[in-house]
């Protein structure tokens, strides 16, 4: 499989001067293992997925730190998107996550009963590769196939349904986003973005095209991204490294090392407020305190130090597009932090 094309003005990250041939093979390989990782929470216990382990081959349970990173990342979309469907209930709404993996969000909330047609329309994006395994999941398990039967609806490259549409796109590629035309994304509709660790995989000009094509074309929308920060201090350097070794280097992170940087770039691609977090602060101040209480009870943990170490490279933004200044305002990420 040919890797992606980079620009010809990309700047290669410091230290990083070799792009090997299978750079969108290792990129993929990046979602077996968050699925590996998330199935490793769920399967000690600290959220509930029934259907992430149809994505699964090999399961390994991960250590507490990575277990514990997986159930706070896991957490806090789920509290910004519950967020965001409050601020439009009773509106048809649309969520897409961009560079989906096997992210198996959608089929929870059809499982909770909080998607039905009337109201959301759950879209999923990623690499063709990444889609047509995806697809051949699906159509392997019947408990992945809710009650409007999505296998009868697919093709190889492509699921359409009432509630649930996913195909095939290149980030980095804008011409392939007209796949969002075969989808029938509705430009009209309050729509959440969702880019879980995928952005900082891309070049910065790509990354910011995404993100200003989402603040263009939607009036009432969100952007959510999860991402490494603060590439240059020691752990960060070699954080990147380990990254690099694995044949997918972090392509933006030098763009954006901190929150403001990253501030500035969502306000900058048109997003009429941006709120940040790191992880640590995530775990600390915005996750629901009795989801912490239960789960601290599922393994013995005692790398402190090092999960506030971690967890400080880690990032979710939270961009924020409305017209409506209430809407705008009641929104809270950040201030849980006061
Ligand atoms: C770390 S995985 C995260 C998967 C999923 N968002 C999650 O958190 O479970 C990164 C994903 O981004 C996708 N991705 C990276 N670059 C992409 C691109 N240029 N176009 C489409 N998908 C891309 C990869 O294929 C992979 O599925």
């Amino acid at each position: 499989m040919a890797s992606p094309q980079l620009p010809s003005n990309f700047h290669i990250p410091l230290g990083i001067r070799h792009i090997k041939k299978s750079h969108k093979e290792s990129i993929i390989g990046t979602n077996d293992d968050a699925a590996s990782c998330k199935l490793s929470a769920v399967n000690v216990g600290y959220y509930s997925d029934p259907f992430v382990k149809y994505f699964v081959k090999s399961p390994i349970r991960r250590q507490p730190l990575i277990n514990r990173g997986f159930f706070s990342r896991v957490e806090c979309i789920e509290q910004l998107v519950e967020q965001f469907n409050g601020q439009y209930s009773g509106v048809k709404k649309q969520i897409v996550s961009l560079g989906c993996g096997f992210d198996t969000y959608y089929f929870r909330l059809k499982s909770r009963g909080t998607i039905d047609k009337e109201n959301i329309v759950y879209v999923e994006v990623d690499y063709d590769q990444v889609i047509t395994n995806k697809i051949k999941i699906i159509q392997n398990h019947k408990e992945l196939q809710d009650t409007e039967k999505l296998s009868s609806m697919t093709n190889h490259q492509i699921i359409k349904s009432d509630t649930y549409r996913l195909g095939p796109i290149d980030l980095t590629n804008m011409d392939t986003f007209k796949i969002f035309e075969q989808l029938e994304l509705d430009y009209n509709c309050p729509t959440l973005f969702i880019s879980e660790c995928v952005l900082v995989y891309i070049p910065t000009n790509c990354g910011n095209q995404v993100i200003e094509w989402a603040s263009k074309n939607f009036t009432e929308s969100g952007f959510i991204t999860y991402e490494q920060i603060k590439p240059y201090d020691e752990f960060g350097k070699m954080m990147i490294k380990n990254i690099e070794m694995k044949g997918c280097p972090l392509l933006s992170i030098e763009s954006f090392p901190e929150i403001e940087d990253q501030r500035k770039r969502y306000n900058n691609l048109g997003w009429n407020k941006t709120e940040i977090l790191d992880m640590r602060e995530v775990y600390n101040h915005f996750i629901n305190k009795d989801r912490i209480k239960e789960t601290n009870k599922l393994e013995i943990f005692d790398e402190f130090e090092e999960w506030d170490l971690i967890q400080s490279h880690y990032v979710y933004v939270f961009a924020i597009k409305s017209k409506n200044e209430q809407i705008l305002n009641s929104y809270h990420f950040e201030d849980t932090k006061n």
